[in-house]
């Protein structure tokens, strides 16, 4: 079969909402495209577990703990079920894990912020785990079938983690006129990056097309985004607080809420690494690589000296 032949029929496959599966033949572009954005999304898992890590010993109750506990660890098991499936394109974990230490590989901007207060905690379920829910959900419908199953059961621990944050916001906007101040001014602090987590706008993401005919992507950036802002804006109403955007105004005509404009020059110095936190996270990274240098050596001695056992036992 020549070339232009396997294209075409890979192209009908995914017409037909066929999923592409490791062992398939598949274009080399759409090989590259899944495996920066499956180890881009499972980094942004492990990095995204530092800014919560970080209030666990915080917790202002037990409770508290053991969901934020669980809820830190859930996004664990999401790093491990997606570098998993970024293996199957035949790029393995540690080659991923080096991208990431050494910059040539990205995770979501929205973890280079700081978590200044426990009201962060409530404000980073509601609207960042919010809008990766946004995001998340038509993925499960990605062409690429590792991906599409890592995706439905993420998004389903997805749905737990933004009911957690919103609760916490929600205690906080009905408790004392200092807690709601703490919640309005974590709202006010992750606003707008939440927005950016949706990506460059239409016009601006040239790769976006593409993706789209492949069916890795299902709706533009900005359709998630105005998606999002709608559903979010009624959210706010309910909590009583005030989203930061004098702009934000309900368009009868349209249907949608109308909203300001992004500061698209916060996000590109965030994503090139000038970012709050950037320095601190990768830092935290490497770290933890280095430290868990002796577990990786044991479990390589350990398995080698099984195998020698099992071969001398056969010999
Ligand atoms: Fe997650
Ligand atoms: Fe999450």
């Amino acid at each position: 079969m020549t070339n232009e032949q396997q294209e075409s029929l890979f192209q009908q496959k995914i017409d037909n909402e066929l999923r592409i599966e490791p062992k398939d033949w598949m274009p080399e572009q759409y090989r590259k495209t899944l495996v920066r954005q499956i180890s881009q999304h499972a980094h942004s898992e492990i990095v995204g577990m530092l800014p919560e890590g970080n209030w666990i010993t915080r917790a202002p109750s037990l409770r508290r703990k053991a969901v934020l506990l669980a809820k830190v660890q859930d996004e664990a098991g999401h790093g491990l079920y997606l570098y998993s499936a970024a293996e199957t394109l035949g790029i393995s974990r540690d080659q991923m894990l080096d991208q990431l230490h050494d910059g040539t590989a990205k995770y979501s901007s929205i973890f280079n912020y700081p978590t200044l207060t426990w009201a962060d905690m409530g404000a980073i379920g509601w609207l960042v785990d919010g809008a990766a829910i946004m995001n998340q959900v038509p993925l499960c419908r990605c062409s690429y079938g590792p991906y599409s199953r890592a995706m439905i059961r993420v998004c389903k621990e997805e749905s737990f983690h933004q009911r957690q944050g919103y609760e916490i916001m929600l205690t906080l906007a009905n408790g004392t006129a200092i807690q709601k101040k703490m919640a309005q001014d974590a709202l006010n602090r992750f606003w707008w990056p939440a927005i950016m987590m949706f990506g460059p706008n239409d016009d601006a993401s040239p790769n976006s097309i593409q993706s789209m005919k492949w069916k890795i992507k299902r709706f533009s950036n900005d359709d998630l985004r105005q998606k999002f802002i709608d559903v979010t804006v009624e959210q706010a109403n309910i909590l009583g607080l005030t989203i930061p955007d004098k702009d934000l105004k309900w368009n009868e005509e349209r249907g949608h809420y109308d909203f300001g404009t992004i500061n698209w020059d916060e996000f590109w110095n965030v994503v090139k690494g000038n970012g709050p936190c950037n320095k601190e996270r990768l830092a935290a990274r490497k770290n933890a690589w280095d430290n868990g240098a002796w577990v990786r050596d044991a479990a390589t001695a350990h398995s080698e000296k099984r195998d020698a056992k099992k071969a001398a036992i056969s010999a």
